[in-house]
């Protein structure tokens, strides 16, 4: 008998996990929202569980509650939970931040209950009934027997759960921003250059899209060492002088963001041995100059 689940701020991941959840037979609970109107939405889209605006009631019957609101609210509402007239031990409390640690529960610890962190490494930018999170990552640290059961529900769900220490989930989510809120910028940055083109952003978008997902493709098979392409990696200076009066129409943001990582890509290069270490440093001097 798989065990009853309470999300708390069943939002864009926790109405994910709800709906993954229910349809691998975990009988849903309580589902809490700041607004009774979501927490309906909620319920409509998992199928099932109770809809309330009370944290504490969402969690009453619960053996397994997963908390799912924002960061800044997870403190508050493990000590509103904590102060509740419920029976803690023997249950399960997890959160879904990718920076804060279980420790974060601490009050809900101190109560008798077993905590810990799950952190699908995914982006949800909607709850759609398609989304799935086989393969996907999930970061999870805590109490044993936590973790010992909320393995067995990634597992059940197609996750793939990966321990990362409590001390290191500050640099584990800094680098997983780094790599996807960043990048989601970085593209931006892109599609919005090409207005010197003529084209708006959703044509700059299919335009070079293809581009994109063929070389995330090659770092993925190849490693960025192998994969990088481009005048850096060849070192075709005459080509990077060409580049020089574009990057003039280009905001200093973008000019900056430019020279930075084409210096990195030298480095790369210099480590795939297409470039030698006198290329390099003209490389260097040449970025160096840009405007
Ligand atoms: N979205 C992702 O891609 C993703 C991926 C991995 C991890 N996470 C983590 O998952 C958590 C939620 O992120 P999200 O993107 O799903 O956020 P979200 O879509 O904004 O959902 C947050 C939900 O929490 C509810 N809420 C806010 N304060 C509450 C409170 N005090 N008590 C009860 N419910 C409350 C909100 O209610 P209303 O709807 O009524 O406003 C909303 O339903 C965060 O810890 C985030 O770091 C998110």
């Amino acid at each position: 008998m798989k065990r009853g689940f309470a999300i708390l701020g069943a939002g864009r991941l926790g109405r994910t996990l709800g709906r993954l959840l229910a349809l691998r037979n975990y009988p849903p609970g309580g589902l809490s929202c700041r607004t009774l109107r979501s927490a309906r939405q909620a319920s409509a889209f998992i199928g099932g569980g109770t809809p309330t605006t009370s944290n504490t009631q969402a969690a009453t019957r619960a053996q397994l509650v997963l908390i799912a609101t924002p960061d800044r609210e997870i403190v508050p509402v493990a000590r509103q939970l904590a102060r509740a007239r419920l029976a803690w031990t023997g249950r399960i409390v997890a959160h879904t931040s990718g920076a804060l640690s279980s420790a974060a529960l601490a009050p809900l610890k101190s109560r008798g209950a077993s905590v810990a962190s799950i952190h699908p490494l995914a982006s949800v930018a909607a709850p759609r009934p398609d989304l799935e999170f086989r393969g996907t990552p999930f970061a999870l640290e805590g109490d044993p027997k936590a973790v010992r059961v909320l393995r067995g529900m990634i597992l059940d769900i197609g996750g793939l759960p990966v321990t990362i220490p409590r001390q290191a989930k500050a640099l584990y989510h800094l680098i997983a921003c780094i790599l996807s809120n960043d990048l989601v910028a970085f593209l931006a940055c892109g599609f919005e250059s090409a207005r010197g083109l003529g084209l708006g952003p959703r044509q700059a978008a299919r335009l070079y899209l293809p581009l994109i997902r063929g070389t995330v493709e090659n770092v993925a098979g190849l490693g960025p060492v192998k994969a990088l392409t481009g005048p850096v990696s060849r070192g075709d200076i005459a080509t990077l002088r060409l580049h020089t009066e574009a990057l003039r129409t280009l905001p200093a943001d973008v000019r900056r963001l430019h020279r930075i990582l084409a210096l990195r890509s030298a480095s790369l290069a210099l480590r795939a041995r297409t470039i030698t270490p006198e290329l390099a440093a003209r490389t260097a001097r040449l970025l160096g100059a840009l405007p």
